[in-house]
């Protein structure tokens, strides 16, 4: 592979140089070629130029990654190595995170569009933290001691324990939404487990992700622990996802590609998580804070430009504050300046593909058409006329339950608003969905605070607050919106499998 010309725009960047080295498949330890010769473009969505030729790994490099994997799991020194040996590895890349996050904040912008101030103060450290916290798992990966009573051999004695182990060779295949921390997500407990893994980037913003790879060699992974594949989905994911030596595949991204993951799974039974789309509710009652619950309604939808799974896009407001609430978001929105992620007045920065920019703009008409009104934005920015893919803040009001726009997630700075009146049946309509990721609940009444948690079919239901995430604290979705949790001690069972040990004494 060669190197290309960077663009003159950014060719002034700190991370220019690296940028124009070429950009290979990490296999064992090495970063090699794909054996098709093959490589696909990686765009800067803030004007549609291309910045990057990056590997494009098929089904041949799958294999060679995966036999790389499992060589690494079953006799490398990582099986060998101590729990306390393998933490502080783990420990060491999230050190290095942070001695980068410059950098790579700017390969999140410059690959994904996010504001730079953003990455800074939450992508990068949030990824750093997960490394830490899991961590001090590798350490504290202990079966139980189990008195069993064997009915009918009641003479006998036995010492019954179970080990927690790793599950193996594990495929993890992750989005392009938080490029760097959803990589993030997923490897940390991995390792902390003591797994191999084949990682797929999303082939949008493969970028901070090889040089995640760059630093985990330096932080000491051994041989094979880590092997990072670009490549498309259809080719290099679908591969992954039907290899019949890998233990288990991690994915996130859609629910379609998701249910996909699960049949390719079959072949080998492999075990498989999965956190996908969603359409949380976010119901205001009135006697909620609104110097709060409107700002915290607003970012809720348009934090990273709508393009989280969690985005409260459905919001419920009674009746009562109704104007006042969608004038509030309004005005907030109104307030966002949406530009290049480099400017430091950038509150939002473009969508990530011209993909998704297609997508947005056209649920927005198919909401404008299906009856709704579009109280802010509703169409692409004016910034989108030089080819970045930007795009307005926007709410819809007059909307209802029977509208596409409401059911189907749109995954960008969009917002349906819709009032009620009964506090009842307010719960029928947050769970109306095929989804069940987050919810959010804004009131001061905390009997009502706590009823609503525990009635809204969700992974996550935020009280008062929206979007506030922490390694400690699980995270992933209720019914059509994934199976298992990502991050706390939870994530530790999408990487461990329990043995039991029974000695008759
Ligand atoms: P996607 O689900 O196609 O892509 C996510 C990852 O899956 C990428 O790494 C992709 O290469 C891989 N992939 C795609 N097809 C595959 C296949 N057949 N086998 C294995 N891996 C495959 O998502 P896409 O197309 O980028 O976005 C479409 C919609 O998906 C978005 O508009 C949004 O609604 C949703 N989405 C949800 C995300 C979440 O965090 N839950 C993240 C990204 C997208
Ligand atoms: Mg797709």
């Amino acid at each position: 592979m060669t190197a290309i010309a960077i663009p003159p725009s950014i060719a002034s960047r700190p991370s220019a140089q690296w940028l124009s080295k070429p950009k290979q498949l990490l296999i064992n330890n090495q970063w090699v070629d794909p054996q098709g010769g093959e490589t696909f473009d990686v765009f800067n969505p803030a004007t549609g130029e291309v910045i990057a030729q990056v590997a494009a790994g098929e089904a041949a490099d799958i294999d060679k990654a995966v036999k790389a994997a499992r060589r690494a799991f079953e006799d490398g020194p990582w099986k060998k190595m101590t729990p306390s040996e393998r933490g502080k590895i783990v420990w060491r890349i999230g050190e290095l995170i942070d001695q980068h996050c410059d950098e790579l904040a700017e390969l999140e912008t410059l690959d994904n569009g996010k504001p730079l101030a953003v990455a800074k103060v939450a992508d990068v450290p949030l990824a750093g933290d997960i490394f830490r916290y899991m961590a001090g798992y590798a350490t504290k990966l202990e079966g139980n001691t189990i008195p069993i009573s064997v009915l009918y051999a009641p003479d006998s004695q036995f010492h019954a324990f179970t080990l927690r182990e790793p599950v193996g060779v594990v495929g993890q295949i992750i989005p392009w939404n938080f490029p760097l921390l959803m990589a993030a997500w997923k490897l940390a407990p991995a390792l902390a487990c003591g797994c191999t893994v084949v990682l797929k980037p999303a082939e949008q913003t493969p970028l901070s992700a090889m040089r995640l790879g760059e630093l985990a060699l330096e932080a000491g992974l051994p041989e094979g622990v880590l092997n990072i594949v670009t490549g498309l989905g259809e080719t290099a994911g679908a591969a992954l996802a039907s290899h019949n030596d890998v233990d288990k595949v991690a994915f996130t991204g859609s629910t379609e590609v998701g249910k996909m993951i699960v049949n390719a799974a079959t072949g080998n039974l492999k075990k498989v998580t999965l956190e996908l789309g969603g359409k949380s509710p976010n119901v205001i009652f009135k006697d909620a804070d609104l110097n709060t619950a409107i700002p915290g309604a607003a970012s809720a939808i348009f934090f990273n430009h709508g393009q989280c799974c969690c985005a409260g896009s459905r919001l419920y407001v009674e009746k009562e504050i109704f104007d006042e609430v969608a004038s509030g978001i309004a005005e907030e929105a109104k307030k966002i300046t949406v530009g290049d992620g480099f400017d430091e007045n950038t509150v939002m920065g473009p969508l990530v593909s011209q993909e998704q920019f297609d997508r947005v703009t056209k649920y927005m008409d198919i909401g404008l058409n299906s009856g709704a009104k579009a109280l802010c934005g509703g169409s692409a920015n004016e910034a989108a006329k030089d080819g970045g893919y930007y795009v307005n803040p926007t709410i819809l009001v007059d909307t209802h339950e029977q509208m596409q726009v409401v059911q189907e997630e749109i995954f960008g700075p969009v917002v349906t608003a819709m009032s009620f009146t009964d506090p009842e049946e307010i719960v029928a309509r947050s769970n109306d969905s095929i989804y069940g990721l987050a919810a959010g609940v804004w009131t001061a009444d905390i009997s009502r605070a706590h009823r609503l948690a525990k009635a809204i079919k969700a992974g996550t239901v935020w009280v008062n607050c929206y979007n506030v995430f922490d390694s400690a604290m699980p995270f992933g979705g209720y019914k059509q919106s994934g199976w298992g949790r990502e991050m706390g001690h939870e994530v530790l069972n999408n990487y461990l499998q329990t043995k039991s040990v029974c000695i008759g004494l």
